[in-house]
């Protein structure tokens, strides 16, 4: 399948790099293609920074977000949740049809010297904001409530632990369950219409103070028991 990713920070470059390695064909989206190549330094997890990452990845097509949107037969919205919404207009994501997009994104406002504090609450969410701003978009939220190296791969965690998905057209969960089972996802829990985003974008508190507890070294994930 053709995936447009759209985001260059550290969970847009695992999941291309996931999703080319399960031969899919990649398109990273970015505002500007020739700053994104100039990132250089490494971010605060010492990953390297893009421009550094793609160099020996020539598979891994890079463009702008309006160049990944077109190209994409599913498009990934792994940008920062607060600009995530700019990101899509600026990719005229209005003009892509009825395309599925997975939305995995978190808004978060950064307070320096802490963990983030988490903005969602009870009466929107981001994944809700972006299908009603994108009306033509088939919007699927999931994946936004572990660390990227778990969703492109549950085991890195032990057992089966849990992945949501929701969203408004019964075909694009479908398919977007179909890609998270190439991932290795088997607990997969539909939490109904594009609403369920509140939810698993309230969990993020508790994701962040999880993160503080266990001290950010090991992975972790939610495991719903029943
Ligand atoms: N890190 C994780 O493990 C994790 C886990 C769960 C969910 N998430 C969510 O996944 C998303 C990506 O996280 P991340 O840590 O990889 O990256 P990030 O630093 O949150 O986002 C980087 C991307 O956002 C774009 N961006 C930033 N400001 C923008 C603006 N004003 N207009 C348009 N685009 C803008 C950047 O564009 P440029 O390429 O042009 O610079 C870049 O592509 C976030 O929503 C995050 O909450 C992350």
């Amino acid at each position: 399948m053709k995936i447009a990713v759209l985001g260059t920070g550290m969970v847009g470059q695992n999941l291309a790099q996931v999703l080319a390695a399960k031969g899919h064909e990649v398109m990273i989206g970015t505002r500007d293609v020739g700053q994104a190549l100039q990132y250089k330094k490494p971010n605060g997890f010492g990953m390297p920074g893009f421009g550094v990452w793609v160099e020996d990845k020539p598979h891994i097509h890079v463009g702008t977000y309006a160049q990944s949107i077109s190209f994409g037969d599913l498009i990934i919205n792994a940008t920062n949740g607060n600009a995530s919404i700019e990101a899509l207009r600026m990719g005229k994501a209005d003009l892509a049809g009825n395309k599925v997009l997975i939305d995995l994104g978190n808004k978060l406002q950064p307070l320096p010297g802490s963990m983030p504090k988490s903005l969602a609450d009870d009466s929107h969410s981001l994944g809700e904001e972006i299908q009603s701003t994108f009306a033509n978009l088939r919007v699927v939220k999931t994946l936004n409530t572990m660390n990227t190296y778990v969703m492109s791969d549950p085991s890195t965690v032990a057992g089966d632990s849990t992945v949501f998905v929701c969203g408004n057209d019964a075909q694009a969960k479908a398919t977007v369950t179909s890609l998270l089972g190439e991932f290795g996802w088997k607990d997969i829990i539909d939490l109904g219409d594009i609403k369920g985003s509140r939810g698993v974008e309230m969990i993020l508190p508790l994701w962040l103070r999880l993160l503080g507890s266990l001290g950010g070294a090991k992975p972790f994930n939610f495991k719903v028991v029943r």
